[in-house]
């Protein structure tokens, strides 16, 4: 086999500083279908991904079957754009005997010379239950801090 030519040397972009300190669970881009008659994302995609993004965490803790129980708070801060890199930072903020309640922050990087600039765009707090086969509400087993999972 011929040996493949040297690649050049490519300039390496550094991270830019993240916007929030707590755990980056989801990165997605809105897409054209995803808009509503403004131009802008459709509230509905955004309320799905965040439902997406904040179940992540509980699903550390719950360890099976879950349903969301409660949107209860959802704050659209800004729109959201076709093409915007969103990012999704969660963290939980209570945890009960079958309930797990986390908030979610999106920030987006508008595409046209703002990429690494983060906007926050949404903040909203959700609650998921953990459930049995028969959809009833199960006790969550936590896991010994610092122990083996
Ligand atoms: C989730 C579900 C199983 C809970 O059943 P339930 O009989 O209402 O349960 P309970 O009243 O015992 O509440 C269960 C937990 O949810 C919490 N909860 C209930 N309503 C809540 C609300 N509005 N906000 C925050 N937490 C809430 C309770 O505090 C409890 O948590 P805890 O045990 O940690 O204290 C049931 O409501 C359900 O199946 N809902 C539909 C879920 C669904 O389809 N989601 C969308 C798709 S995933």
């Amino acid at each position: 086999m011929s040996e493949l030519p040297a690649l050049p040397t490519l300039p390496v972009l550094p991270a830019p500083a993240l916007p929030c300190e707590h755990e980056l669970v989801l990165k997605v881009i809105p897409m054209p279908a995803d808009s509503n008659a403004n131009g802008d994302i459709f509230g509905g995609w955004v309320m799905a991904q965040v439902d997406l993004a904040g179940s992540v965490l509980p699903a550390r803790y719950i360890r099976g079957r879950m349903a969301t129980v409660a949107v209860n708070e959802f704050i659209f801060k800004q729109p959201v754009r076709v093409g915007d890199i969103l990012s999704f930072f969660s963290h939980v903020t209570r945890i009960g005997r079958t309930s797990i309640t986390v908030e979610v922050e999106v920030y987006a990087e508008r595409r046209a010379g703002e990429t690494g600039q983060y906007r926050k765009v949404t903040e909203a707090r959700l609650t998921y239950v953990a459930i049995d086969a028969e959809g009833r509400p199960r006790a969550i087993v936590l896991p010994e801090v610092g122990g083996a999972s």
